[in-house]
C-alpha cells in the first residue's frame, strides 16, 4: 500500500462517472414508532461514481443504506437500483438483484467460528454463480491479494487486529464483484492511518471494479479522499450536496459543523 502515489484530487475518477443512475432514491420516510428517521430523503448515483453520505450518529444513515440493500422496507417513497424497483420486487428478485450490491457493515460482520478462508466462500457458496471457470479458491486468493492479506486465509477472526478484520470484511463484500457497494463507516474505529489506508483500498477497488459506491462515514480524510460527491442527511432530509470543497466553503451551521476541524 504506502507506494501508491497520493492522491491529488478530492474528486476521485470524476472522468469515469457515467450518466447512468445506478441509484435512485426520491422521497424516502422511514419511522420507528414516533421517531421519524428519514422524512422525504433524495439521492442519486452514477455508474463509476463514490456518494458520500455524512450525517451525525443516529441521522439515518446506517437506516437509509438498509433500505437501499432491501433489509428495511421504507414506510414512502422509491429506491431504483440498476433500474429495478426495489420495493417492487419479490424476495428471489431481490435476491438476485442482492448479488450485484456489496454491503460493508459497520461491523465486519465475520463469523467468528470460521477461518478467513470459509468467511470469504460463505457469499460464493450462498450465490454461487454456476459459470464456467468460476473457480472458489481463485476467487478467494484474488479477495485476499486485493486487500494484501494472503498470509491471514487460514487465521480465524479472533486473531486478526481491527484493521486486517476491515480489510478481510472488505474482500468478502467485493468478491462476487458487485456493481454497487455500500459501505457502511469503513474506517470507524480505525487509528487514522489504518483507516487512511483503508480509503486508499477501497479507491483501488472502485478503479480496477469499476463500481459505484455509496459511503456512509463521518470520516472527513473519506470525504476527501474518496467522495465525489457529498450528501448531507439532516433531519431526515438530503440538506446539502455537492464536493467536498463546495460543502467546506458553505455557511450553513448544519453543513459547517462537520468541517470545523478541518
Ligand atoms: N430496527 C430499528 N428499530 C427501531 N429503531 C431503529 C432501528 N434501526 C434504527 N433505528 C433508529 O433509527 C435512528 C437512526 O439510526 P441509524 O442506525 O440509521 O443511525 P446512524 O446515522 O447510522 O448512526 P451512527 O453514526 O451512530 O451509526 C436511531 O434513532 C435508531 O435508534
Ligand atoms: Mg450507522
Amino acid at each position: 500500500m504506502g507506494t501508491s502515489a497520493p492522491f491529488a484530487s478530492n474528486a476521485p475518477l470524476a472522468d469515469r462517472i457515467g450518466t447512468e443512475e445506478v441509484i435512485v432514491v426520491r422521497d424516502l420516510c422511514k419511522a420507528f414508532g414516533a421517531n421519524k428517521v428519514l422524512q422525504g430523503f433524495d439521492l442519486t448515483v452514477r455508474r463509476g461514481e463514490n456518494v458520500m453520505v455524512l450525517g451525525k450518529s443516529g441521522s439515518g444513515k446506517s437506516v437509509l443504506i438498509k433500505c437501499i440493500v432491501g433489509l428495511l422496507r421504507p414506510d414512502n417513497g422509491s429506491i431504483s437500483v440498476l433500474g429495478q424497483d426495489t420495493l417492487a420486487l419479490d424476495p428471489e428478485a431481490l435476491d438476485r438483484l442482492r448479488v450485484k450490491i456489496g454491503f460493508l457493515f459497520q461491523s465486519s460482520a465475520l463469523y467468528d467460528s470460521m477461518t478467513v478462508r470459509e468467511n470469504l466462500e460463505f457469499p460464493l457458496r450462498r450465490h454461487w454463480i454456476a459459470q464456467e471457470g468460476n473457480d472458489r479458491e481463485a476467487l478467494v486468493h484474488e479477495a485476499l491479494e486485493n486487500v494484501g492479506l494472503m498470509n491471514a486465509i487460514d487465521m480465524y477472526p479472533s486473531e486478526l487486529s481491527g484493521g486486517m478484520r476491515r480489510r478481510i470484511g472488505l474482500a468478502r463484500t467485493l468478491i462476487l464483484k458487485p456493481e454497487i457497494v455500500l459501505y457502511d463507516e469503513p474506517t470507524t474505529g480505525l487509528d487514522p492511518i489504518t483507516g487512511k489506508e483503508i480509503v486508499e483500498l477501497i479507491l483501488r477497488l472502485q478503479q480496477k471494479y469499476a463500481t459505484s459506491s455509496v459511503i456512509i462515514s463521518h470520516d472527513l480524510n473519506v470525504a476527501k479522499l474518496a467522495a465525489n460527491r457529498i450528501a448531507v442527511l439532516y433531519e431526515g432530509r438530503n440538506h446539502a450536496e455537492g464536493t467536498y470543497d463546495e460543502l467546506r466553503a458553505m455557511t450553513d451551521p448544519s453543513v459547517k459543523q462537520f468541517f470545523i476541524f478541518m
